[in-house]
């Protein structure tokens, strides 16, 4: 099958690569008819190659239709169900997926490196597992993860319910905003932009949106957000204390990460990691401050006192300096976290199914492609080029 590989930084190619087949008996193997690029996927494109191997198939926001299931999972799902996917692999069974921690889920951890829920395609330190940006994916747990789809409309309503819905509906949820409140959102790339859906639909009172790229805050600003351009305004805390009688936000969600614009030393320092040989570019990263803080420094800022920071942006650092002073004296509460998508995806799949559309779900990928365009269409995501907002590729 053809399948998108990484290569090195910046570098992906489709190669032809060996079908996946069923390799334990909750298995499935699933023909991808939709994949997504995803923030998280630029990470491994331009900071985190210590983590990667040549030849690793990247993707973890896909769809498709169930070719082959193993006897574990033949009573959850059939060859030629439509379905979607998570971008975490849970059991659905373990302690912690019981309390609905599905990111924690203790069969897929992935121990030897001390992290959380193995993840599809993304790096040795969640389980090294095939991602699906490629024609075929095999889905381990498929007796639990894959979320069937009983419905002709297009992938695009449902493509985004493997990560990016669930993760700005539970960034939203983590912000806790009070009835009358106000919702900061930093970032209005895709998972910011459905926040701003997310939050709307909940009825929060005021939603604020941060970025600096035009295109984004349009977008914030048709689906109903004041936007903060961080380009011209001088000094967003400010702007966004006067939108709130003086005392800021009542939540914060960081929608951006750790790559965050603002941070030109660390900017050059995790450049440099990066290009290190990978044991010494790994404990670079793991003991060093070398997240671009930007972003969270900013959501410290605009928090009200006894507000709430949720950060959905991913950060890779271990001794990342934080302003510790101003987050006791203001009495913050922060809420972090790789999203437990299956937590979620019940309650979003009815909305998801809802022909009025009412997240605008088919309105967010701006530009599509087949997978040979995977490269380009990369390094016009992470460039942000042609107002890019997200790309969905069809094997
Ligand atoms: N927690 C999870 O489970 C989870 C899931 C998906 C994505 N993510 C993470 O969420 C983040 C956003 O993902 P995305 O797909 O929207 O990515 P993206 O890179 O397209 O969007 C980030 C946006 O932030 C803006 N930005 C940069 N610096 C900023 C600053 N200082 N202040 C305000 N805005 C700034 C950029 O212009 C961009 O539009 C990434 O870090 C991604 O890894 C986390
Ligand atoms: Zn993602
Ligand atoms: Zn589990």
């Amino acid at each position: 099958m053809r399948a998108l590989t990484w290569q090195g930084m910046r570098d992906v190619r489709v190669e032809e690569v060996p079908d996946p087949t069923l390799e334990q008996p909750t298995d499935a193997v699933v023909r991808v008819t939709s994949t997504a690029i995803c923030g998280s996927d630029l990470h491994l494109y331009n900071v985190l190659a210590p983590y990667l191997t040549p030849g690793d198939i990247l993707g973890h926001e896909f769809m498709g239709i169930v070719e082959e299931v193993g006897d574990g999972a033949a009573g959850h799902l059939s060859p030629g169900d439509r379905v979607v996917v998570p971008f975490n692999i849970s059991c659905g069974h373990c302690w912690m997926c019981e309390r609905g921690l599905f990111a924690q889920c203790e069969t897929t951890q992935s121990r030897d490196q001390g992290k959380g829920a193995s993840l599809f395609g993304y790096t040795s330190m969640y389980g090294a597992v095939p991602g699906g940006q490629a024609e075929l994916v095999r889905v381990p747990h498929a007796d639990f993860g894959p979320i069937k789809i009983d419905s002709d409309a297009p992938d695009e309503r449902f493509l985004y319910l493997s990560d990016i819905l669930p993760t700005a509906w539970q960034g939203v949820e983590y912000a806790d905003v009070p009835d009358g409140g106000t919702l900061l959102i930093l970032g209005l790339g895709p998972v910011g932009l459905m926040a701003v859906r997310s939050a709307r639909h909940r009825g929060v009172a005021q939603i604020i949106g941060v970025d600096r790229e035009p295109a984004r805050l349009a977008e914030g600003a048709r689906l109903g957000a004041t936007t903060l351009d961080l380009s011209s305004t001088k000094d967003i805390a400010a702007a966004v204390h006067d939108l709130t009688d003086g005392r800021g936000a009542d939540g914060v969600l960081d929608a951006v990460g750790m790559e965050a614009h603002g941070n030109p030393v660390s900017e050059k320092v995790i450049g440099l990691a990066s290009r290190l040989p990978g044991p010494v570019a790994r404990a670079a990263i793991e003991h060093a401050g070398i997240d671009r803080l930007a972003a969270l420094h900013l959501a410290v800022e605009c928090a009200r006192r006894g507000g709430t920071v949720s950060v959905s942006g991913v950060y890779g650092g271990a001794a990342s300096p934080m302003p510790l002073m101003d987050i006791f004296d203001k009495a913050l509460t922060f809420r972090h976290g790789q999203c437990n998508v299956r937590a979620w995806t019940d309650e979003l799949l009815r909305l998801a199914l809802d022909d009025n559309d009412p997240l605008e779900l088919q309105d967010l990928a701006t530009h599509h492609g087949s997978l040979e365009d995977a490269p380009q269409m990369y390094d016009l995501f992470a460039e942000k080029g042609d107002d890019c907002i997200k790309v969905v590729l069809k094997p």
